[in-house]
């Protein structure tokens, strides 16, 4: 029989279980389990990150999208979003009141608008090299080809985040149309590895038709692709999908994965990501208290804001988003950690080992 607790405990010690093992965890939540798991994550992050928890200004550069993820608010089927792309010098001012915030990290994330050429990129890219250069740049762009990617790196671009979103070929394909390939998003993530960029994958809790079986499929995914990042969070309904009637995933299945894969690798850098906080007020700090240590700010500007609608109800659209640095800082502290300014690059602790 296996017993979770027990599952947990190999899993803190050994960071490794079968694919069956990963299955019977998660079908082993309850509040208990799930405590017991945030016990040993929380543990198993201050080994490594003590109570820091890094910040990582997010600018959302272009809502317009080839694709048509059936699960995305910003597909490009969706008529009703209202389409903007940012100019390089709004880019460039948003980094600027980021770096006067503190922030030592701009992650660039966008649809795959092919107004992104690589020469476009690549001066951007140069320019906030230039300008900030003990900042980190981690781009978030989607699928390109190898001599893409590959240009962006040697602009300087240093983490690249690319979600797997679900480590099943099945899965995948009810999750996107045909013309998008389970094997094309592998290979870019391989790629985007075999660069030398910090790669970071990740997928959505609750998705339609998630099953604990290829949710056990992404954790063996991520236990053997070993990211430098991880980002979670739930899936959440947005009305102009053809979703639009899939219920959104849970809070308590989220915390409990995190907690997971915070002991599948204590050196991950893992966000409480904003979905985390739009499904629960607390959300967010909810989970840094299940392992994570990464809050990523928007620092879009305030008149796109509303616009980056990848599901319904999104948080820091609004006036107060201003101030989301603030407000997140205070939000952690509220929690007993604290925000550092920082790059923020993954530490390694031979404590883990
Ligand atoms: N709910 C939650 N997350 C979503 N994403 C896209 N649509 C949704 C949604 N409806 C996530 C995907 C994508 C990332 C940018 O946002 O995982 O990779
Ligand atoms: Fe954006 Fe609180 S983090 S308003």
């Amino acid at each position: 029989m296996n017993n979770v607790f027990k599952l947990l405990d190999r899993l803190e010690a050994e960071h490794c279980l079968t694919l069956d093992e990963y299955e019977a965890l998660i079908n082993g939540l309850s509040k208990e389990t799930a405590d017991y798991a945030a016990k040993k994550a929380v543990k198993a992050r201050q080994a490594v990150y003590g109570n820091d928890v890094y910040i990582r200004g997010l600018i959302e550069i272009s809502n317009i999208c080839k694709n048509d993820c059936y699960y995305c608010g910003i597909r490009n089927s969706n008529k009703k979003c209202e389409r903007y792309r940012l100019t390089k010098e709004d880019i460039l001012d948003s980094a600027a009141e980021g770096y006067s915030l503190g922030f030592r990290t701009f992650v660039l994330q966008g649809g795959e608008d092919a107004k992104f050429t690589d020469t476009f990129l690549v001066d951007v890219i140069k320019n906030l090299k230039a300008l900030y250069p003990e900042c980190a740049i981690t781009l978030s762009l989607g699928e390109r080809s190898k001599e893409s990617y590959k240009a962006l790196r040697d602009a300087g671009a240093d983490r690249y985040l690319l979600r797997h979103e679900t480590a099943d070929k099945e899965h995948y394909e009810k999750l996107h149309p045909q013309n998008m390939s389970f094997e094309n998003r592998m290979e870019c993530l391989k790629n985007l590895k075999d660069l030398g960029y910090q790669v970071g994958c990740g997928f959505m809790v609750g998705s339609p038709f998630q099953t604990s079986r290829t949710l056990a499929k992404d954790l063996k995914f991520i236990e053997e692709f070993a990211p430098a990042m991880c980002g979670i969070g739930p899936y959440l309904t947005h009305k102009d999908t053809p979703f639009s009637n899939m219920p959104s995933g849970s809070l308590e299945l989220t915390l409990y994965l995190l907690s997971i894969i915070r002991l599948i690798d204590p050196t991950l850098l893992l966000p409480a990501t904003t979905a985390l906080g739009t499904i629960h007020p607390k959300g967010r700090e909810m989970g840094i208290l299940a392992g994570a240590n990464v809050v990523m700010p928007n620092l879009s500007p305030i008149s796109v804001r509303k616009k980056y609608e990848l599901y319904d109800n999104k948080i820091c659209t609004g006036d107060e988003a201003a101030e989301c640095k603030v407000c997140l800082t205070k939000r952690i502290e509220s929690v007993g950690y604290k925000i550092v300014t920082a790059r923020g690059d993954r530490l390694t602790n031979s404590n883990s080992e």
